[in-house]
């Protein structure tokens, strides 16, 4: 099944143009296929990915009907690491309004409860500049290791995540740092050729973690992955 339709979350903000369809390989990978020509705030959603992608290359899987599984196509885009803040605002957003949940951020755009990645974030940029941003959302399903929110309606999760975006002020940069478990956190950052242990102390403007390990030397990483340690 395909649909489509269209969604205000007040009378000051623009359409989003929502499709749906029961499956299809990656919804990223649709929205970038159509970077040409889908509309500004462009919404896919699927109830099932055969080859959903995560970060760095892996697999974002789910059972069919469980999860939220949805891109977002932005035109005339900021740069990709705002949306992906601001997505992930949004889903931490609607998690507390649909679920009474308060997630957190772990940087760079996973959401967790408790610690555990309840959501994860991936943002592409077409050739020409259009920025593809999609996210999971375990709801009625977590892999191993993973928490969920419950059982939700994927499309009424949706509906929540697209207000609670339009309602994020012009700066979301206080509001990020804010919810950003990382910081302050003692970190191993696994870098794709090696690793490095520290304190996260920061987020620069281009979203880059800022690490100062334990000679004092700083590090900004703009690629890897945050494994939060026990404090010494
Ligand atoms: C991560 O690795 O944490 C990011 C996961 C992003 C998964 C979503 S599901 C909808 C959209 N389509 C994809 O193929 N990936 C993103």
């Amino acid at each position: 099944m395909s649909t489509s339709d269209h969604f205000r979350s007040d009378p000051d903000s623009p359409l989003w143009h929502l499709r749906y369809v029961d499956e299809t390989g990656s919804t990223n990978t649709d929205l970038l296929a159509e970077a040409d020509s889908a509309p500004d705030r462009t919404v896919l959603r699927t109830g099932h990915q055969t080859a959903g992608k995560g970060r760095l290359d892996r697999r974002w899987d789910a059972p069919p009907g469980t999860n939220l599984l949805v891109s977002l196509l932005f035109r005339d885009a900021p740069e990709p690491a705002d949306l992906v803040r601001r997505v992930g605002l949004a889903v931490l957003g609607a998690a507390r309004r649909v679920a009474g949940v308060e997630a957190g951020l772990k940087w760079p755009n996973d959401v967790v409860v408790d610690g555990a990645k309840v959501a994860g974030v991936l943002a592409q940029r077409a050739p020409n500049g259009v920025v593809v941003v999609g996210t999971g959302v375990n709801l009625r399903w977590a892999p191993d290791g993973a928490a969920r929110l419950g059982d939700i309606d994927p499309a009424v999760f949706l509906e929540q995540v697209l207000r609670a975006f339009d309602e994020l002020p012009d700066d979301v940069g206080e509001r990020y740092r804010s919810h950003l478990v990382t910081l302050g956190q003692r970190v191993r950052v696994v870098r794709p050729r090696d690793e490095l242990v520290g304190t996260a102390v920061d987020v620069d403007a281009d979203g880059r973690l800022v690490v100062v390990d334990e000679c004092a030397i700083s590090h900004r990483v703009d690629v890897g992955d945050i494994v939060h340690l026990r404090p010494h």
